[in-house]
């Protein structure tokens, strides 16, 4: 049958070492993501496309992608990635031209990834730079008869939290006044931030996705890691894309020891 919807699934901030034997803030993430994709492959349609949206590695070589890249291989779903502060955009190139698209159309909709990974600052800051918002308005000129859905690493809205506000989308102005005459640009998601956030924010729906490694918790001044149970697990992001424009979605936390969502948000 042929459904309309546009079934989507975000995951983020994985933080693959280099050494699969390796921690990440004392968690094995190479195994929470491996439990992470599987439940996702044996729970969500085939037709669902998953979007990786940065930090994938956590200042990790070519290993670290070279397994994930084997591991998305055996999944049903067509996936693309985007950079995030923590990536090399050199060697996830390196990894084949699908996985790289800027532009996906899919029915009546257009997803436009972006990488904001320019001008570093070395905290984790990261901004889209001249060249990526031209493209953003060459795209987003290109498909005017689309809904837009904007995917990117960096938040572009604050998370009112003091050492994570000045590590946002560096040039977050700038980006909004790209958007500002185009009213077809429906959604944005992001990672970067380790929590979940859903915004109205001049008119879009801005959403966070919490990570598949380790959660910050909301609103510090400082580096803390999430400590309420029930939002430590990994996560992901379910979206739905209506025909009409409208999108559903919702975050789903994974209890590794039951392989099963503990909660929605
Ligand atoms: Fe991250």
């Amino acid at each position: 049958m042929n459904n309309p919807t546009v079934k989507l699934v975000q995951v983020t901030d994985c933080h693959l070492q280099n050494d699969p034997s390796q921690l990440y803030r004392n968690q094995d993430v190479e195994s929470q993501l491996d439990q992470l994709l599987a439940h996702l492959k044996s729970t969500l349609p085939e037709e669902t496309l998953l979007l990786l949206t940065g930090d994938i590695v956590h200042h990790g070589g070519p290993d670290a992608y070279r397994r994930l890249t084997a591991k998305l291989a055996s999944l049903p779903f067509d996936t693309a990635w985007i950079p995030g502060n923590h990536d090399d955009a050199d060697l996830m190139q390196a990894c084949g031209e699908r996985l790289n698209r800027k532009v996906i159309q899919v029915r009546g909709w257009c997803l436009i990834l972006l990488d904001s990974t320019s001008e570093p600052d070395g905290r984790g800051s990261g901004a889209l730079g001249q060249a990526e918002l031209a493209f953003l308005t060459q795209a987003l000129d290109q498909n005017s008869d689309r809904y837009c859905l904007i995917v990117l690493h960096h938040n572009p809205v604050s998370v009112e939290s003091g050492w994570q506000d000045p590590i946002m989308l560096a040039d977050a102005d700038q980006f909004w006044r790209v958007l500002e005459p185009y009213s077809q640009v429906q959604g944005i998601i992001c990672g970067h931030v380790h929590q979940e956030w859903r915004w109205q924010y001049k008119g879009v729906d801005v959403m966070s996705c919490p990570a598949s490694s380790v959660q910050f918790k909301k609103r510090c001044d400082e580096m803390t890691l999430e400590d309420v149970p029930a939002l430590q697990a990994p996560a992901y992001r379910l979206l739905e894309l209506s025909e009409c424009g409208e999108i559903n979605s919702q975050v789903k936390r994974f209890n590794l020891a039951e392989d099963q969502n503990i909660s929605s948000v």
